[in-house]
């Protein structure tokens, strides 16, 4: 199906044609900030009255009476407003006739792409034998809502864990395992993420402590690098043990995601700097390998540098983000990359582009490549998230605090709730919550996570928007109204303000959708599911549903309602409930 906005955009560009004999590819259409105003807004007599110099309000007035007959029908005013904008108010038969297709539509009047994607999107991507932590939060919650939409819309999603399982950090970990831990190397003993996590700490103030330790790391790392058996069953132990640790987290999230961490671009990297350097881009500063890209400087103004090798020759974060781009250019053939790590490294993605695009591998005109970055997550004094003890909170106790925080305020809302109900509530409702607050947010902005905050029952939440779900679903059950039948014979006929209003806002789904596709920003959709169980509420305060004389129009127009509402939670990553 096609928008109402993309209908408009359509409609006005030819009647800039057939008034002007004009070809515009904008014609500057919006929905309308206030619905008395209108529904669509077309601001483009504004910038055409300076390219041909007649006043916005004739050339307004010209375009509207070159507008299309049916374009006209489907209107029950078009008006001229303040300097020259048009506003369109659809006729209420209009809408109703859109609602029964949009219901009609398995996409929810989404339109078919018209050329599928391949679209990778990078997230989550934590690093072995470090516990994820509140950092970790955000991109795999935003990601996997990204990849969620797009799977939505019909396009063909690689979800990607680029996990940190490569590097020099195994040299140490290795090295201190051998010492302190040889069972656990030697598969005798089991062990966890946490514990991982605590020899990582341990061998990290070795390394820096102590030089002979230093020096068997470095030397372990060159066994690794050159395949040596024992340390590669090391490696492969550790990261074994770390991708359980993930594996329970994204189970939790229910985030799915194929993993393929830095080792898998190690076989490639040679060739990366090969590459630069049959095409002169190399430039020795130090010994090392560094790329020099226009405008990229320093905070003394000096020219700062891609460093892709090393002076001691071996190659890193820079390297493998480089050989990954161009595996998923070339290999994956992506028309879009997208990958969603936090804020703190744009100067690298930004690097990262610019180097691609000067050796070539990445052509902008054919290939979108984006660096989704997100900002931190803050603790209740503003600062960086911390537990008592003073570490980076691990993303496990979050979820299962928002999950400890829910059942209590279950407990007492719902008395007669069998253990087994809480618990399947309290899980669904502590997760969703945390992903909510989280996607709510304006995603380049920092947030202070609270859990009292995002368990609130009133305001722009999870659980506001479950419970406008729940109420619907209350509706369908105490009507006892056959849907499939009602779907197959009834339509929905809007009359009064709160219908038309609800209705408009259902119809405005896709274009939500559509919008989001652009600028990967998840708080739009929030915010537009917030005000959709607002226009519900305010509907059914003002509409009687059950007994009324158009109960079969309302009943429909509930059930729209409830699909809408459940795709876009879906779309979040959120699970709805039955009872609330
Ligand atoms: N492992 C990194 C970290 O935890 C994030 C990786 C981001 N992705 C990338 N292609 N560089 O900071």
């Amino acid at each position: 199906m096609e928008t109402l906005l993309a209908a408009f955009q359509r409609e006005v560009v030819l009647a800039v044609q057939s008034a002007y004999s004009l070809t515009v590819d904008d014609a500057e259409i919006s929905p309308c900030a206030q619905e008395e105003f209108g529904h669509y807004q077309c601001n483009i007599a504004l910038g055409l009255s300076k390219v041909l110099k007649i006043s916005p309000r004739a050339l307004a007035e010209k375009i509207v009476s070159h507008l299309s007959p049916t374009i006209k029908n489907h209107c029950s005013k078009i008006e001229i407003a303040g300097p020259g904008f048009i506003n369109f108010t659809l006729t209420p038969s209009y809408l109703s006739s859109q609602l029964g297709l949009q219901l009609a539509d398995k996409k929810l009047g989404s339109a078919v792409p018209s050329k599928k994607q391949k679209i990778i999107v990078e997230f989550s991507s934590p690093n072995v034998a470090k516990e994820l932590h509140v950092g970790h939060i955000r991109s795999t919650i935003i990601g996997d809502c990204i990849a969620r939409l797009f799977e939505f819309l019909g396009h063909d999603v690689l979800r990607l864990n680029h996990i940190g399982d490569w590097g020099t950090q195994f040299g140490m970990l290795i090295t201190y395992m051998f010492e302190s831990a040889p069972d656990v190397l030697k598969g005798k003993t089991e062990t966890d993420l946490a514990s991982l996590m605590s020899w990582y700490r341990a061998a990290k103030t070795r390394f820096d402590e102590d030089l002979d330790f230093k020096k068997r790391s470095q030397l372990q790392v060159v066994q690794l690098q050159a395949g040596d058996a024992e340390a590669i069953h090391a490696w492969k132990l550790i990261c074994d043990v770390s991708r359980k640790g993930f594996a329970e987290i994204y189970r939790m999230l229910d985030a799915k995601l194929i993993e393929r961490g830095e080792s898998f671009y190690n076989p490639f990297l040679k060739d990366i700097v090969d590459e630069f350097e049959k095409k002169g881009l190399i430039s020795l500063s130090d010994g090392a390998k560094c790329v020099f890209l226009e405008g990229f400087v320093n905070r003394e103004g000096e020219p700062l540098p891609l460093m892709i090798q090393k002076s001691d020759g071996g190659f890193n974060y820079d390297t493998t983000d480089l050989a990954a781009l161009r595996h998923r250019i070339f290999e994956e053939k992506a028309d879009r990359i997208i990958a969603v790590v936090d804020a703190g490294q744009s100067l690298h993605f930004q690097m990262l582009f610019a180097a691609a695009k000067k050796i070539g591998w990445l052509d902008p005109s054919k290939v979108q490549a984006e660096h989704v970055a997100f900002g931190l997550v803050l603790g209740s004094d503003g600062k960086k998230f911390k537990t008592r003890s003073g570490e980076t909170e691990k993303l496990i106790d979050l979820l299962t605090g928002a999950i400890d925080k829910a059942r209590a305020v279950l407990q007492e809302r719902l008395p007669d709730a069998s253990e087994q109900e809480i618990a399947t509530l309290s899980h669904i409702i502590g997760i969703d919550a945390v992903k909510y607050s989280d996607l709510s947010t304006h995603r380049l902005k920092d947030y202070t996570f609270s859990y009292d905050k995002m368990l609130r029952f009133e305001g722009n939440t999870a659980i506001f928007l479950l419970y406008a779900y729940v109420r619907i679903r209350g509706i369908k059950r105490k009507t006892a109204a056959n849907m499939q039948e009602l779907l197959s014979h009834a339509r929905i006929e809007l009359h009064h303000p709160s219908e038309i209003s609800l209705g408009l806002h259902l119809r405005r789904f896709p274009e939500t959708l559509e919008t989001f596709t652009h600028d990967l920003l998840p708080h739009r959709l929030c915010e537009y599911l917030y005000h959709l169980a607002e226009k519900f509420n305010a509907f059914f305060r003002d509409c009687r549903v059950d007994g009324s004389p158009e109960e079969n129009s309302r009943l429909l127009l509930c059930e729209l309602t409830s699909r809408v509402l459940h795709q876009g939670l879906e779309i979040l990553g959120l699970k709805t409930v039955d009872r609330l």
